[in-house]
């Protein structure tokens, strides 16, 4: 599995929502969790890795010695919202990129599991600041759209060398 880059289109294409469940919803929900570990990450998004899925997966310790809290999350959407905090994201698909992004402190979501369940649970702080960076994805939204324009600023030479990086690199891929 390989992690999409900004400014690949894929992510913005977003997900579809996912209707069908089994062993191979199974497996790519265990390979994007492995790929994530692999990248040091808290969370991943299917679209990251290629997939135009409503699916994503997530760790808030980021450790695969720990897996206490892994999550996979599928169609999830909030439903009840509450308080706002700015805190430090990054993210697999912005290497080398860090900022503050405004997010909501307590959330409730329904989602559906991978055994076809639905599901309705609550989070905060660090975990449903994860949940919601990763829904985004499931959007098209990217945590760079959401920064202040102070920060946008910031960021701006090195989201340029990205799209240097990818464009240098696209027909490669395409081929
Ligand atoms: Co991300």
């Amino acid at each position: 599995m390989e992690i999409r880059v900004y400014p690949d289109p894929v992510l913005r294409r977003g997900g579809q929502t996912v209707t069908e469940f089994g062993p191979e919803l199974e497996r790519t929900a265990a390979e994007m969790m492995a790929a994530m570990y692999e990248e040091g990450g808290v969370g991943l998004a299917a679209p990251q890795v290629g997939i135009e899925q409503k699916l994503l997966v997530l760790n808030p310790t980021g450790s695969k010695d720990d897996r206490s809290g892994e999550l996979v999350l599928l169609n999830p959407k909030i439903t009840r919202k509450k308080g706002r905090e700015y805190d430090e994201e990054g993210c697999l698909s912005f290497p080398g990129i860090q900022a503050e992004v405004e997010r909501w402190i307590d959330i409730t979501i329904t989602y559906t599991d991978l055994q076809g369940q639905e599901q309705t649970m609550k989070a905060e702080g660090w975990l449903a600041r994860i949940i919601q960076h990763e829904l985004d994805h499931l959007e098209g939204v990217l945590f760079v759209d959401r920064l202040t324009p102070v920060d946008k600023l910031r960021v701006k030479s090195q989201l340029a060398e990205l799209e240097d990086r990818y464009k240098s690199q696209a027909p490669r891929a395409r081929a």
